[in-house]
């Protein structure tokens, strides 16, 4: 089988490579990343065969491009699995309009593609988030309403919906699966586990938006990697399939947890101004994929305390994707605008 993957540079995309060439057999990958400041090859060095073989090959560009999906499309694919996208809420904010061009119109392409080839199977990464905010005694299913709270969530609800349109006006076979926050290794240093590791480790103080008591459900990237290729091959078309952890925590707790892993002073968590239309918390109900035969192995304060490590013994890895991060001016005026004004 022969797969293009997209978004394979950033954190779940290497993940899911790195995990589908060491347990999936006769598969072929073409991964295509446009290497934003979140997306970086040093992400894909040590997956099993390395970036160029004949299991896997590396396309620098984007899902927003039609002549070069069209020309990946001619060779030969058997199916799409995206997760391409700007994922970070906070520059969703300043910046909409790039979260509607890669996260919609980018998906759009890819659809348009899947129709005119002919391809067996699209699988769209979508989040939790899509379902807005809740509690987490009251999870939502499937069948929830789309409420997204912030820029970035409506532009994977509206991808989602463009799926919806697409199976139904173009007959596309397409699934779409709904994640809750992963962590694990290889995620950009903005998100707050790495982001908050690294400060803990310079000894700087930990930004945490309002009152902390905002809550997560934490699901470790394999986890979602092993839920990612269920619903590819098993999921039924046009449908959808949330995936939790069940592993709400506050990101108060969060912060805790990071300070006394590194054992470090809880002095360093300062709170701060909060997130401008900051979602309460996100929580679904897994059954529908439960059925399918996935569940979550991963023990939270395990794969959290491995998780801080890996950062932690991962310096250079760190130092690299930032140093490329902060080689882009405007990268660096965000991360001057967003980030100093915390501390
Ligand atoms: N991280 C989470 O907790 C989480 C949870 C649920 C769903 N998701 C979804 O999973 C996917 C991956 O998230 P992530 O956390 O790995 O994000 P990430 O920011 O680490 O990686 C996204 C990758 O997409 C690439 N990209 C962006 N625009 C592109 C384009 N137009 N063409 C090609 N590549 C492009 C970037 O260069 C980057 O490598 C996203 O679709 C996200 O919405 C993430």
């Amino acid at each position: 089988m022969k797969l293009l993957i997209t978004g394979t540079a950033g954190f779940i995309g290497s993940n899911l490579v790195r995990y589908l060439l060491n347990h999936v057999d006769d598969l072929q990958i073409i991964s295509l990343d446009s290497l934003e400041y979140a997306g970086d090859k040093i992400n894909l060095e040590n997956i099993p065969g390395g970036i160029e073989s004949d299991r896997h090959r590396f396309i620098h560009g984007s899902i927003c491009d039609t002549n070069l999906i069209d020309e990946i499309a001619t060779e030969g694919i058997d199916g799409i699995i995206n997760l391409a996208a700007h994922t970070h809420v906070d520059r969703a904010y300043y910046h909409p309009g790039v979260f509607i061009k890669n996260n919609v119109e980018g998906v759009l392409n890819l659809l348009r593609a899947t129709a005119r080839f002919d391809i067996k199977r699209y699988l769209q990464i979508s989040t939790d988030e899509v379902y807005g905010s809740t509690q987490p005694e009251h999870p939502f299913d499937e069948k929830a309403p789309l409420r997204p709270g912030n820029y970035y969530s409506s532009s994977k609800a509206a991808a989602d919906l463009y799926i919806a349109a697409a199976i139904n006006t173009d007959g596309i076979d397409a699934v779409i699966v709904r994640g809750t926050n992963n962590f694990g290794p290889y995620q950009f240093p903005e998100k707050v586990i790495p982001f908050f590791t690294r400060r803990i480790i310079d000894g700087e103080t930990l930004p945490l938006y309002g009152h902390g008591q905002q809550m997560r459900d934490w699901l470790y990237v394999e986890d979602f990697c092993r839920a990612i290729w269920l619903v590819f091959t098993r999921g039924v078309c046009g449908e959808i399939y949330n995936a939790g952890a069940g592993n709400h925590t506050s990101n108060l707790e969060l912060s805790k947890k990071l300070v006394k892993t590194l054992d470090a002073d809880y002095g360093l968590i300062k709170h701060v101004a909060d997130r401008p239309g900051h979602d309460f918390c996100y929580a679904v109900n897994s059954d529908k994929i439960r059925k399918l035969g996935w569940r979550p192995d991963a023990d939270f304060d395990t794969k959290l305390t491995e998780t801080v490590i890996w950062y932690r013994d991962n310096q250079e890895w760190v130092n690299s994707i930032m140093t490329k991060s902060s080689a882009d001016p405007d990268d660096e005026s965000f991360f001057e605008k967003h980030y100093r004004h915390r501390t």
